[in-house]
């Protein structure tokens, strides 16, 4: 009944102690707090209260600070976020969430593509203008080129890029933009390469013939806007070839390459971004980090499970039409993995 993958067959050979239930991983628990400490708070917890302290005022009410930043804004920012910034980043712009981000960086992408038609040059007089009356130049015909199943947020502006679920679109005028296929594999990976190869050929190509048909509108892919991993669509990964394609194919024409990390970026994968890997050996199997998902047979059967899951104390979620994705936190250890086969296993017995 329960499809259980490659993945999880892993981890669970990898990790697999001779007898695994709860009560013989507590045997070393505690039988009650000990203090440890000679002051509450303790040393290190002071110093890092201190740390927090200089950052929280400038970052956490970031969306405060208006035209009046901090002296230290920009410091502080270099100090904390340039630190993990992608290589070759040089400059961060923080907002109010995934959304606000994605907003920001299409709206950067459409303002640097009609500096670069206008020679580098500012907006003139005729664009000021006709612009007030959505008119062109001001208001340019430009599109943005997104992918069935992908996720970019639920603003009126993100909702177009948005092609995950019709619940999230239904009843909003949209934008008339391209959709492309991303990759649907097969695995086990390594099994099926070839196949897997032209799935990615298929994909690109379908990328560039909607850039040519947009381009015959008169409506310009200014921006490719992509997800690392399909995460809210349902756990689809796309190869390091397929991303390198992606972004040969926006560099010959012009066009921005997003890469929306909000919900893979932060170190789940296994590094910072999850774009950084499109440079190494892809992984075999489902999952990247700690991004790991099954399919189940029907979307029942996997709302069925992640409802008895959650009964016996399991968070598992369910993304796309029939994916259950596993989100363990970063501070997950071989004992939480313990802990929650045992759970899955009783809560597929059930259902
Ligand atoms: C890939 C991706 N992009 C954008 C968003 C939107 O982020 P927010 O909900 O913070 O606006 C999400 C939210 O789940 C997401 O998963």
């Amino acid at each position: 009944m329960f499809p259980r993958c490659g993945l999880v067959n892993r981890l669970s050979c990898f990790f697999s102690p001779s007898s695994r239930s709860i009560s013989s991983i507590a045997t070393s628990e505690p039988s009650g707090p000990s203090m440890r400490t000679t002051s509450v708070p303790g040393q290190n917890s002071k110093w890092l209260k201190a740390k927090m302290e200089a950052l929280h005022v400038s970052q956490i009410s970031r969306p405060a600070l208006a035209l009046f930043p901090r002296s230290d804004f920009v410091d502080s920012l270099e100090r904390t976020f340039g630190c993990v910034a992608p290589k070759g980043m040089k400059a961060v712009q923080t907002m109010a969430d995934g959304s606000s981000a994605n907003e920001n960086a299409i709206k950067a992408a459409f303002i640097w593509y009609m500096t670069q038609r206008r020679g580098g040059n500012p907006p003139d007089a005729e664009h000021l203008s006709s612009c007030m009356k959505h008119r062109q130049p001001g208001t340019p015909k430009l599109s943005v080129l997104s992918f069935d199943g992908g996720f970019h947020g639920r603003t009126l502006g993100l909702l177009t890029v948005t092609r995950s679920k019709p619940i999230h679109k239904v009843d909003v005028p949209a934008f008339d933009w391209p959709v492309a296929k991303f990759p649907r594999y097969k695995y086990p990976l390594d099994q099926n390469t070839k196949q897997n190869e032209t799935i990615d050929n298929e994909c690109l190509d379908d990328v560039k013939q909607k850039i040519e048909e947009w381009k015959a509108k008169g409506e310009e892919v200014a921006a490719i806007i992509v997800e690392p991993i399909q995460a809210e669509g349902g756990d689809h990964y796309g190869s390091p070839a397929f991303f390198r394609g992606l972004q040969q194919i926006a560099k010959k024409n012009g066009i921005v390459f997003i890469v929306d990390e909000v919900q893979t970026g932060g170190g789940a994968t296994g590094d910072y971004w999850a774009h950084s890997h499109w440079n190494l050996p892809f992984p075999p199997g489902r999952g990247l980090g700690t991004f790991a998902a099954v399919d189940f047979p029907t979307p029942e059967l996997r709302d069925k499970l992640v409802a008895t899951a959650a009964n016996n104390g399991l968070l598992v979620g369910g993304c796309g039409d029939n994916g259950l994705r596993f989100r363990p936190a970063l501070i997950f250890e071989k004992k939480h993995l313990e802990i929650a086969f045992d759970l899955l296993d009783k809560s597929l017995k059930q259902i």
